[in-house]
């Protein structure tokens, strides 16, 4: 096993890249150029690659509730099975040391194959502990420290960044970082692409700072060590 890995995970409903698909995902795009650069400078991290916009992971329902909140040693056969596929999506993410996450904004917030993941891996006893005969704070996070996200966004309209006309509309960074920094993800960068819906040349000048940013922090992390 390498000694670093990377979690690569697109969430758009678009398949292919823009650029190259008609019809193709800013979003995955970004990450895409992120994950080349980063393994073109150290071909020896692992990466592992999740398209929940592809494959979407099931939503959490009643049996998953039930299952999760049983404790591991109480379940049963169905109760286990419920929970193979989060299971599986957890174990990716505590092995992981960087997750690189492409984010679309869908109605200001984050596709619902996105939330499914977030769901599915935010688990009690797990990647969060909580007991409520604690002193004091009774949930505590339970990702191992260190770990770095990096969130690679593409909307439509444009102002939604710190200081623009939308800031407040905009739920999707929020929408990841808030649950990521529940469970200890706390480290955090990204950037977007904006003006999807005008197709002019503010959307190529948006797409050129994108790709700019995404190479300069990638040798940010990278010298970061
Ligand atoms: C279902 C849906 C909802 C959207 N909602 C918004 C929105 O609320 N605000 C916005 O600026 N753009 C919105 N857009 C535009 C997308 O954010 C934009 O097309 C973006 O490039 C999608 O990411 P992708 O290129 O990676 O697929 C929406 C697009 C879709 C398909």
């Amino acid at each position: 096993m390498a000694d670093f890995r990377i979690l690569h995970i697109d969430s758009s409903a678009r398949r292919g890249v823009s650029g190259e698909q008609r019809h193709g995902s800013h979003s995955r795009r970004l990450t895409r150029r992120f994950v080349e650069r980063w393994l073109a400078a150290r071909p020896e991290d692992e990466l592992v690659y999740r398209d929940v916009g592809g494959q979407p992971p099931s939503p959490v329902d009643h049996d998953w509730i039930a299952a999760a909140f049983t404790p591991p040693e109480a379940r049963g056969a169905d109760a286990k099975a419920r929970l193979l596929e989060s299971d599986r999506l957890t174990a990716e993410l505590l092995a992981a040391d960087l997750i690189v996450i492409g984010a679309p904004m869908y109605n200001f917030g984050v596709p619902a194959q996105l939330k499914a993941w977030i769901d599915n891996v935010v688990r009690v006893g797990l990647t969060f502990g909580f007991d409520r005969a604690r002193e004091g704070e009774p949930y505590w996070p339970m990702l191992p420290e260190g770990k770095r996200l990096v969130i690679l966004s593409a909307r439509g309209d444009h102002g939604y960044d710190p200081g623009g006309r939308l800031e407040a509309s905009n739920l999707v960074e929020a929408g990841i970082r808030v649950p990521m920094a529940y469970i200890g993800l706390t480290q955090s960068h990204g950037l977007a692409i904006e003006y999807d819906e005008f197709a002019d040349q503010r959307l190529a000048g948006s797409i050129a700072a994108a790709e700019e940013g995404v190479d300069r922090l990638v040798d940010r992390l990278l010298a970061a060590g």
